[in-house]
């Protein structure tokens, strides 16, 4: 089988990540920070740990401000419910997720607006059009590192400085770009970056991570957190004013060797080879009179190592079926993103999305390519 749906999840991990999952299991699958004995205080490390290793890839400024989540969804709704009230306006852009999209549909019922800004592949007209959505009562501003469904990339510090400019934070969705693109939290002044463990930092599912630069957040889910116990009141203090509840201590044993495998192989020398291996597709299937490619181009830096297309008026699902049957993985539909789809106007059909991994090779690129040449003559003449 070759496994090019990298964007849902990275598989597979690296042998280090099963390795500490095993070991975590096998040594000291005990609940960490509940109880002071050796086997809590090895998983209470283990998670310190872990914290430290972000800390260091995304240049955070201090442990305490990486949060555990489930996942990318989770720590995008901890910023988008612990920030807004009613009266509140947002700004997202025009490709946004579910994870954004369904929220702020919620809440405006709770009185707060959002308006929509939208992709550009010109990165000055991004910025006027965020500007353009802007007004005096807009309190945040969420926006895609990466689009997962079109690579598109937005000028996030741009945008940050913009809206820093306005007095709006800025929650950075990162779940397509960690381990890909570098992301400096100290440098780049983001307020709060969200992510998924599963992805480009090749954990497991089931841990995310969200990393705040000192902002004031109502926390998502109030419970036990192991410390001040006699406290009828929600902990003050990051991390565990956020972290209520049992941590998925063996998710996240995990993630700290995905983590530091990322910080190992460098995200300038993984982001190298999968935009190549991405490129290559891309140029290959522009060769390709029935594919429709989406991007106009597809530049280094600019883009990610995601790429959509589709074969003629076929439904994406379709095609995705057949390459399933031909032994290849990759994800078609809408990727959870409507509203990138509206924009791209490929909300009928969707999009078959390819990314690669560190793992993905060139033959496995040839070979997808092969069938699509070999499989498309037979789905369209079956139209
Ligand atoms: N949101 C993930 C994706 O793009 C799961 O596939």
């Amino acid at each position: 089988m070759i496994y090019l749906d990298n964007g849902a999840t990275t598989f597979p991990k690296p042998q280090s990540v099963k390795l500490k999952v095993n070991e975590s299991f096998n040594k000291y699958s005990a609940n960490p920070g509940r109880s002071g004995h050796r086997l809590s205080l090895m998983a209470a490390t283990e998670i310190y740990e872990c914290r430290k290793s972000i800390k260091k890839l995304f240049n955070a400024n201090s442990e305490d401000n990486v949060i555990f989540t489930l996942n990318c969804t989770m720590a995008l709704n901890t910023v988008i419910f612990g920030m807004l009230k009613k009266g509140d306006h947002v700004v997202i852009s025009s490709l946004e997720h579910n994870s954004v999209v369904r929220p702020l549909e919620y809440l405006k019922n709770k009185g707060v607006s959002y308006s929509v800004f939208d992709y550009s592949d010109d990165p000055d007209e991004i910025i006027d059009n965020v500007r353009s959505a802007i007004k005096p009562e807009t309190k945040l501003c969420v926006c895609m590192h990466a689009s997962n469904v079109f690579g598109f990339k937005f000028p996030i510090e741009r945008i940050c400085a913009l809206c820093h400019f306005y007095g709006i934070k800025i929650c950075i969705d990162a779940a397509q770009s960690a381990g890909v693109f570098p992301i400096d939290m100290q440098n780049s002044d983001f307020d709060f970056v969200c992510t998924s463990g599963h992805k480009g930092l090749y954990g497991p599912m089931g841990t995310g991570i969200l990393l705040i630069n000192n902002a004031e957040l109502k926390p998502l889910l109030f419970g036990g957190t192991g410390t001040d116990s006699i406290n009828t009141q929600q902990p003050d203090e990051p991390p565990e004013r956020f972290e209520s509840g049992t941590q998925n201590l063996n998710g996240i044993a995990g993630l700290r060797a995905g983590v530091d495998f990322v910080r190992k192989r460098g995200t300038m020398n993984i982001y190298k080879h999968e935009f190549f291996l991405a490129k290559h597709l891309y140029n290959e299937l522009g060769k390709l009179p029935f594919v429709k490619l989406y991007n106009k181009n597809f530049e280094f830096k600019k883009t990610a190592p995601v790429l959509s297309f589709n074969i003629d008026e076929i439904h994406s699902e379709e095609v995705v079926r057949v390459l399933n049957n031909n032994g290849i993985c990759v994800r078609g539909g809408l990727h959870c993103s409507p509203f990138a789809h509206k924009f791209m106007n490929t909300i009928d059909s969707g999009t078959v999305r390819v990314v690669p991994s560190i793992f993905s090779t060139r033959f496995e690129i040839d070979r997808l390519i092969y069938v699509i040449k070999n499989i498309s003559p037979k789905l369209l003449a079956k139209r």
